[in-house]
């Protein structure tokens, strides 16, 4: 049997690159799609053209249960999708080519700042999320990274936040069976933070995020708590 199709969707990262893919193809399907970054202007922008309802917070720095609920109220009722694809890659260096900072010269600000985007504002939004989420069909997917089980250098705190959060999805799945976790580790695409991270890759060679946003929303019934990789570039 088919998994029935989201009917609300709330997703982070919504402005921009893979998470305004699955905003855009989620609202394709007749979805009701709230959409969370930090550019009010820029989400507005991005999300006007679809018909999805922006809603501008930091999900490193924000009231996770009265966001959920203004989210909730947006979309009309509880949703049964939630897609954590806002990232911080952390903060950059000064070479041009190779931006990306030896761990050793990361802030104790900036280390924090990682986590509380990457790993703890997810959290807190997926336990709000607990007590308001439809249960049946209900699923959380999060957007690793292979730097989650790499270690290269320059990627320290980017990887370790997404190791973590990669831990919470097997947690939460064994917790609760009910509704369905989920990580994938989106290959490397054609976008603004991929411009950032790696200024100099032949970016011909990167998969468009439409096709990988396609990709993950195929494989929403992956057993719960595990880790896919989207082969799309
Ligand atoms: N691109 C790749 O090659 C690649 C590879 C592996 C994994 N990933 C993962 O894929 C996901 C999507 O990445 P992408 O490449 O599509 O990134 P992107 O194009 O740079 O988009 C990032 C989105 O997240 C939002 N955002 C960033 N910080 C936020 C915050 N603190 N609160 C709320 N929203 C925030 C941004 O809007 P604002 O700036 O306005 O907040 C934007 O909408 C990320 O989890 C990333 O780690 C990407």
């Amino acid at each position: 049997m088919t998994r029935p199709n989201p009917q609300r969707a709330l997703i982070t990262g919504a402005s921009r690159g893979l998470g305004l893919a699955l905003a855009t193809i989620l609202r394709e399907r007749g979805a009701q799609v709230v959409g969370i970054a930090r550019d009010e202007r820029r989400l507005h922008a991005a999300l006007a053209p679809i018909g999805a309802h922006p809603l501008a917070a930091d999900v490193g720095d924000t009231d996770a249960d009265a966001l959920v609920a203004r989210a909730s109220s947006l979309a009309g009722g509880p949703f049964d999708l939630f897609v954590h694809a806002a990232s911080t890659l952390g903060p950059l260096g000064d070479d041009s080519e190779d931006p990306m900072p030896r761990l050793a010269d990361v802030s104790a600000d900036a280390l924090q700042r990682t986590f509380a985007v990457n790993t703890l504002g997810p959290a807190l939004l997926v336990r709000a999320l607990h007590r308001t989420m439809r249960r049946e069909g209900g699923t959380v997917v999060v957007i690793s990274s292979d730097a989650a089980i790499e270690r290269y250098p320059g990627w320290g705190p980017y990887g370790a936040s997404k190791t973590a959060l990669d831990h919470l999805v097997g947690v939460w799945a064994a917790e609760d069976a009910a509704l369905r976790f989920l990580a994938f580790d989106p290959g490397e695409m054609d976008t603004a933070m991929h411009a950032a991270a790696m200024p100099t890759a032949d970016r011909d060679a990167l998969a468009d995020p439409g096709t990988v946003a396609a990709a993950i929303l195929a494989r929403l019934d992956a057993t719960s708590g595990t880790r896919a990789v989207i082969e799309a570039a």
